[in-house]
């Protein structure tokens, strides 16, 4: 038998209120969420992601099939059972929810207060934090004080203080500017590499999935469309919502409207090419140019995803009928 999964949904179901106002949000869902892994959930607006979240940590029970936390069931067991997993779990929310009259140590403090920690225990425990998070200058500021990378780094810190083996981050990095997201997202890797936390990060952004995610659910109308390492989502989407999510990102094939205006412009043949770390086009190309075929690169995007490389180059191809075809028939037959 493997080890429990940190997360495991059985065949869940959660539907909100009754007859024609019946609203499915999630449909049978089956999904294991492995300890250690950083699991991304990426779906647009209403596609079931934070009803996710909430069934994790018990806010909300499943119409039907269960959930598994760690390997122990949440559903059907007292609510003392459901408190005690829910304290294992660490909750990053996208609006911060701060005490604004509390300082950013008081923040901090306060999940360790209500878990009875002792005064001295705290205080060492909240520099602790604070140091981690590295906003050991900013613990007396209020939230006021501190700017949007600042406050959800606190909030970090915060679901951090009881040190559960689980953290959730709904939108964590939504209300950030993109520069203040990646140094946000750098700290949940950081958290997943040094402190071993399974980290589940629901979001609409691809970008976000690609800068720290190990695998990622698409979720679109509550049933999971697509299930692959980050790299395979990005290398080779299949199902439509997860080619539209990651067209957002990448631009590497020209799409019709774009075909149409390169060959408007260029006068060759045009062909697109997938490329990868064993599959370049250096070759083919030199081939071209000895065959007196002319070439130009014309469109398309090479890029790294978990430290491995894809892309896809469209290629307009000039010169005698016969050698044209032949640089073709070698660029298609390399990327096979
Ligand atoms: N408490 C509720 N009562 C009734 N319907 C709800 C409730 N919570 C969620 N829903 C419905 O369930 C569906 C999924 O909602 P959910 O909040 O999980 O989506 P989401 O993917 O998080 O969207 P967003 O990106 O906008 O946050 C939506 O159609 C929503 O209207
Ligand atoms: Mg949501």
């Amino acid at each position: 038998m493997s080890a429990a999964a940190a997360v495991e949904f059985t065949g869940v179901t959660k539907v909100f209120g009754k007859g024609d106002d019946a609203q499915v949000a999630l449909d049978a869902i089956d999904l294991r969420i492995e300890p250690g892994e950083i699991f991304g959930v990426i779906g647009y607006s209403g596609a079931g992601k934070s009803t996710l979240v909430r069934l994790i940590n018990a806010l909300e029970k499943p119409t039907s099939g269960t959930v598994t936390i760690a390997g122990t069931p949440i559903t059907g067991v007292p609510e003392s059972a459901v408190r005690r997993l829910r304290r294992d779990i660490g909750m990053v929310f996208q609006q911060f929810n701060l005490f604004r009259s509390r300082t950013a140590a008081g923040n901090v403090e306060y999940p360790l207060k209500v878990a009875g920690w002792k005064r001295a225990e705290r205080k060492a425990r909240v520099a602790e934090l604070l140091e981690f998070v590295g906003l050991s200058d900013k613990a007396r500021s209020y939230p006021d004080q501190l700017s949007g990378g600042q406050k959800q780094r606190v909030g970090i810190a915060r679901a951090l203080a009881t040190s559960p083996s689980l953290l959730l981050a709904d939108e964590a990095t939504s209300a950030l500017d993109p520069e203040t997201t990646a140094e946000v997202l750098r700290l949940l890797r950081k958290i997943n590499r040094e402190l071993g936390v399974t980290i589940v990060v629901i979001t609409h952004e691809m970008d976000v999935i690609r800068a720290v995610a190990d695998r990622v659910a698409v979720l679109a109308d509550g049933k999971i469309v697509e299930l692959a390492s980050t790299f395979d989502v990005f290398a080779d989407p299949q199902a439509a919502p997860t080619k539209s999510f990651v067209g957002t990102v990448l631009h590497n094939r020209p799409d019709g409207g774009e075909v149409a205006r390169l060959s408007s412009v260029h006068s060759g043949r045009l062909v697109t090419v997938d490329v990868d770390d064993q599959h370049g086009i250096g070759d083919a190309l030199a081939a071209a140019t000895r065959a007196g075929v002319r070439f130009e690169i014309v469109y398309g995007g090479v890029s790294t995803v978990q430290d491995k490389t894809f892309g896809s180059l469209t290629v307009a191809l000039d010169g005698p009928d016969d050698a044209v075809a032949d640089v073709v028939a070698t660029l298609e037959r390399r990327s096979a």
